[in-house]
Order: structure tokens, then sequence, then C-alpha cells
């Protein structure tokens, strides 16, 4: 079996990595990609470190300063499924901006958007588990996002920001995600708005701008660097792992995903149209820039903790930490100061990849070795708790509010 790990140390032990491991800032990459492989086929081509969000931005700035926010997000909490009116008692243009935010693009395809839940039902146990550790476990990798979630006011309390970020999670995958009767545009303009927000908020908190190495956070390009730690490296190890997936729900699932990024507020014009696109994108804005940061660990030691808090506490820490070693490789594992562990390593290691093919239908249980078939009962209830993790959110009522703060130190 191929070692599992290896690409994601290789993405993420070259020279740059190197240099984050020893606490240097990489060097600015230079923006490269073309608009000709966006959803959008055409743009300027500027450099989206240097784009936020022209229309959210100056909007909630204003809403904050002019003390609207409680009343705001009061009003707000009631606005649930997609095709619910906005309701009454808006600022005037708040709810002009909400109105033309909640459109979907013209290219948004309702058939593959369709084909995206059967996909989501489907694979729902291998997303759990990557969106959890691999792409949650590499947000605390990615320097600009530690810094901004450690000290926003959600990173006071990271269960529950762990749990409104995994409300999108489930949207996007939920039977109706785009549909009326669904929540994913609600989430997603809501997010929108939270960013804004906090785009106007961070630049005041001295902690934040003691150690930032920017002045306006979550930039359009820091947008598509975690958007890449999301569906690329999803889809990245699906196919690592072998899952078979046809090439319409493929392209499906990055459908819905397109979909998201421009409901959340990102052009057109940085959103890669083909998994190739996004794969090379991912390679120019994510792979370089994967770093530990004082606040990510702390960060990834608060996510390790939290596993034994679900039900029968079989998630415990070890098992969480051998997980994000192997999904996202050593280099990262060692940046975010997970320990080895003697049991689990080796076995997730070793064993993973015959698990998946056992699933799969690809291998009878009885050809599989020895170890795997003693493992098998455990990974499956790991997978199980993973995605129940991912999935019970959906029975809390969540809401998505619009910060006032940076947080409380
Ligand atoms: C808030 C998702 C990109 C930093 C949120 C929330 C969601 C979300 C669902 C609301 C949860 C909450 O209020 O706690 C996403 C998605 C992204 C993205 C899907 C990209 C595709 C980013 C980036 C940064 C960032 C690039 C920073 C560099 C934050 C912060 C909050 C937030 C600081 C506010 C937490 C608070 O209330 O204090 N995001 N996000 N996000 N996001 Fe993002």
């Amino acid at each position: 079996m191929e070692k599992p790990s290896r690409r994601n140390v290789l993405m993420a032990g070259g020279t740059l990595g190197a240099l984050g491991a020893l606490g240097v800032a990489s060097p600015a990459q230079a923006w490269t990609w073309s608009p000709k492989g966006s959803v959008a086929g055409a743009g300027e081509g500027a450099d989206p470190r240097w784009v936020w969000d022209e229309e959210a931005d100056p909007l909630i700035a204003s809403l904050l300063d002019r003390g609207d926010v409680p009343k705001v997000n009061k009003l707000l909490r009631t606005w649930k499924k997609n095709g619910q009116p906005l309701p009454d008692g808006l600022p005037a243009d708040l709810r002009d901006f909400m109105e033309r935010a909640r459109r979907l693009p013209s290219w948004a395809d309702q058939g593959k958007l369709a084909t995206a839940v059967e996909f989501n039902e489907k694979r729902g146990l291998y997303l759990g588990v990557t969106y959890g550790f691999a792409s949650g476990m590499m947000s605390t990798a990615i320097p600009k996002e530690a810094r901004a979630v450690y000290y926003s006011k959600g990173g006071a309390d990271m269960k529950d920001r762990i749990t409104k970020t995994a409300k999108l999670g489930y949207d996007i995958g939920s039977r109706d995600a785009f549909q009326p009767g669904g929540e994913m545009i609600v989430t997603c303009v809501k997010t929108r708005i939270v960013h804004a927000a906090v785009r106007h908020l961070l630049p005041k908190s001295p902690y934040w701008s003691k150690v930032a190495d920017e002045e306006i956070p979550i930039s359009q390009r820091d947008m598509m660097v975690t958007w890449h730690s999301l569906p690329t490296t999803v889809m990245q190890n699906l196919v690592k792992w072998k899952v078979p997936i046809p090439a319409s729900e493929s392209e499906a699932f990055l459908h819905s995903w397109q979909v998201a990024g421009h409901m959340l507020g990102i052009r057109d014009e940085y959103i890669p149209k083909s998994w190739n696109e996004a794969n090379a994108q991912a390679e120019q804005v994510l792979t370089p820039v994967l770093a530990p940061t004082p606040e990510g660990v702390k960060l990834a030691d608060i996510l390790l903790n939290l596993g034994s808090l679900i039900d029968g506490g079989l998630l415990t820490k070890p098992i969480l930490g051998s997980l994000t070693r192997f999904l996202l490789g050593d280099t990262i594992a060692g940046w975010l100061r997970i320990p080895r562990d003697p049991l689990w390593d080796p076995l997730i290691q070793n064993a993973w990849g015959p698990f998946v093919a056992v699933r799969e239908g690809l291998l009878a249980l009885p050809d599989a070795p020895k170890e795997l078939q003693k493992a098998y009962w455990a990974f499956d209830e790991i997978l199980r708790q993973g995605a129940l993790l991912y999935l019970s959110e959906g029975k809390l009522p969540i809401s998505i509010e619009i910060p006032e703060t940076n947080r409380p130190h």
C-alpha cells in the first residue's frame, strides 16, 4: 500500500514548509493563477490578497458603528430557511444587500446540486472524517486563519465555533441544501456578514495586530486557501483512498462548493472551474502557507480534546491525534505538537487502505490482513462517531451571529 501520508508530507515538507517549521514567514507567493481557469472564465487576474468584500465590508462596518448589530442578530435568528422571506425590521441597506446576496449565481446547476446531495448521502461517513480531521485540523496550520480565529470572539469558545462551522458542512450536504427548504444559502449569507464584521473588528485587537502580518484579515486569497482546505483536500483524500466516485458525482461535489464559494462572497474569477484547476490553485496558495503558529498549536490542542465529549468517549485524544497525523502527515502533526501514539499511529497507517477497500466492496473481509479484521470494528465505529459529531449538529439550535467584539482577554 502506498504510504498514505506521503503526498501530504511532500506537500508540506518542502523548503517553504521547513521555513515555516523554523517560524520564518514564508515569502509572499506571486499570484499567477489565470482567471481563465475560473467559473467566470475571465477576469482582471488581480492578486486576491488585496481584494476583500467591497459590498459587505463597508455595510457591516457601518452596522457595527451605528450599534445596529444586537437588533439585527435578534431578527436574523428567525431567518433559517433559504426560501424564507427576510424578517421585517432589518435596516434597509442591510436588507437590500441580503436580497442580492441570497440569489444563486446564474451558473448554478440544479441538476448538479441534486447529484451532490446523493454523493453526500453516499459518502457522509468519509466526508465527516475528512472535513473534521483533514480540513478542520489543517485550518490550525494556516497561520492567517489560526490567528484570526484565535483572536476573534469565537476563539474563546471553540466548541461553539466548531458547531457553527460544522453547520456549514452539514447544510451543504443535506437534502435541500440550496433549495427553498434547505439552509445553506442562509448559512453562507450569514457567514459572509460575519467575515465582514471580523474584517472591521480584528484590526482593533491589539493582540491580533501584534502578531498578524496583515492589516485587514480574510482576503479573497485567504478565502480560497480555506476553500481548498475543504473540498480540494477532501477530494484529494478520497482519491488517494481509491474510493470509487463516478465522474458526475465528483463534478457535482465540486459544483456545490463552487456555488458555496460564490455565496460566501468569493468572486467568480477566483473560483476554480475544475478539479485540475482547483489542485493547481491549491498548490499555489494553500501548500506554501501551511506553517505552525502558537495560536494554531493551542487551537489544535483544544480541538483534539473536544472528541472526548462525544457519547461513549471513544474518540479519545490519541485516536484523534493519530487520525490527524494520518490525514495531514508527520510534518503538520509535528508542527501541531501531536504526540506519536504507538498503538493507533501504525494501526491507522497500515489498515486504513484495506479498511476502505472492504467497505467499498473492493476486498472481501476474509481476504483482508488479520490486523485489519481486528481493526475493522474500531474503524467503523470511529467513522460512525466522527459522522455523528458532524451530523448531530443538525439537531442543535445553532445560530450564526454577527460578533460585536474580539476575543475577551
Ligand atoms: C466565521 C466558514 C474562511 C475566519 C465563520 C463561520 C463559518 C465560517 C460557518 C461562522 C461560525 C461562527 O460564527 O463561529 C468559513 C468558510 C470559509 C471561511 C466556509 C472559506 C471557504 C475564513 C478565513 C478566515 C476565517 C479565510 C480567516 C483568515 C473566521 C472568523 C470567524 C469566522 C475569525 C468569526 C468567528 C467569531 O465569531 O468570532 N467562518 N470561513 N474564515 N471565520 Fe470563516
